[in-house]
């Protein structure tokens, strides 16, 4: 028994493998090296839906029918409106939620190109600017920044992004995917899996940290300072953002892919320098404060610099997140659909036990 399920395998699965030791991430039988940088948010969404989405049109076409779904998605932006209260993860998990089930390929197209269009109108929104509507005839990464800032992206930008989303579309049975498969088992259908992985996806311990390390970037202010802050976080109990992992012993790998893509993007220099500084001196004290655990960089510590650079403001970089890991919650879905098993664990009761009659 582990409170954290922390050894416990709970699937088998063709879609990735998390090789906490050697710090080593197979997608669909290619390393994130090989995949990262070179291959679009489209034809990683075509390699992990492979054999599970009969019906899904690929190939060509795959672009077209992602662009049309984005297309159609828009009308729930005009007509739902939404409390100004909620951020903009909870309000795409609201529109996301406006989705009906329908046939599982095109319920999963309008899945995939709703985080696109609903993160561009959230933010919008709550800059008091009016939504875009979605360009069909464009890449869903090149869309997407342009429905967040009115204007088409250079393709270094939309090739950054690209590299982010096939970055974080897939990561073994991590907590979102696995919610996502447990709703999926109870045959709920794929909208409420895919909410189920937003909606485990936004704490901070998992898809909600990287808002957080922009905050922690801010406040540090010059590297001399870091330190002393670092310092106090920690002794005020909290937990460095961007840092520890329940698998990885070692450096993340995709921390070295979104690294990369921050210095292909050419961003600002001054700012990277900075998080260096930082990410070395947390590192060090770390190591220091917990010395039997490895807690190295992970993958959101320079998704916060990447997101930052293309222009998302750190309240939506959940959502972004969101956007590339769809792709895995939707073929996560299927593939326990597939297995036709409802997951239903069973837990130690260690509570009273009634009085026995006298
Ligand atoms: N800062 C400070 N201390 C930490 C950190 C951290 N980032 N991470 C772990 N620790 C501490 C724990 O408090 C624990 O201390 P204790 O033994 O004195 O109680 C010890 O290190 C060991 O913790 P683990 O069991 O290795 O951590 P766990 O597997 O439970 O947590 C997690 C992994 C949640 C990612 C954790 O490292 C964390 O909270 N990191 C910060 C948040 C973050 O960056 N989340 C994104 C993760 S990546 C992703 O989900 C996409």
């Amino acid at each position: 028994m582990s409170d954290g399920l922390d050894d416990v395998v709970a699937a088998h699965t063709v879609l990735s493998e998390v090789d906490g030791a050697a710090g080593r991430l197979v997608i669909r039988g290619h390393s994130l090296a090989e995949l990262a940088g070179s291959t679009s948010f489209e034809e990683m969404a075509a390699l992990m839906f492979d054999g599970l989405l009969p019906g899904l049109p690929l190939g060509r076409e795959f672009p077209a029918a992602l662009g049309k779904a984005r297309t159609d998605l828009f009308g729930i932006v005009e007509r739902t409106a939404l409390s100004d209260d909620l951020g903009p993860v909870e309000a795409i998990r609201a529109w996301t939620a406006q989705i009906a089930d329908g046939e599982e390929a095109d319920t999963a197209l309008r899945l995939l190109a709703a985080p696109a269009v609903f993160t561009a109108a959230a933010v919008r929104k709550r800059r008091g600017l009016a939504p875009i509507a979605p360009d069909p005839a464009l890449s869903q990464a090149a869309d997407t920044l342009r429905m967040l800032r009115g204007e088409a992206p250079t393709s270094a930008q939309a090739a950054a992004l690209d590299t982010y989303l096939v970055t974080v579309a897939d990561h073994g049975l991590n907590a979102s995917t696995f919610a996502a498969r447990i709703v999926a088992s109870t045959r709920a259908g794929l909208v409420s899996a895919v909410l189920a992985g937003i909606s485990a996806l936004k704490g901070p311990l998992h898809g909600g940290a990287p808002g957080p390390v922009i905050e922690m970037l801010d406040a540090i202010g010059e590297p001399a300072n870091a330190r002393a802050w670092l310092e106090d976080a920690l002794g005020r109990g909290e937990r460095l953002m961007g840092f520890g992992h329940r698998i990885y012993r070692v450096r993340d790998p995709r921390a070295d892919a979104l690294k990369q893509a921050i210095a292909r993007l050419g961003a600002d220099a001054g700012r990277l320098r900075h998080a260096e500084a930082v990410e070395q001196a947390a590192l060090a004290i770390l190591r220091e404060r917990k010395p039997g655990r490895s807690l190295e960089t992970n993958v959101e510590f320079y998704t916060a610099l990447l997101l930052e650079a293309l222009g998302f403001p750190p309240e939506a970089f959940t959502c972004v997140f969101a956007l590339g890991r769809t792709t895995g919650w939707l073929a996560h879905a299927r593939e326990q659909i597939e297995t036709g098993r409802l997951i239903r664990p069973q837990s130690v009761y260690v509570g009273p036990q009634p009085r026995q009659a006298a």
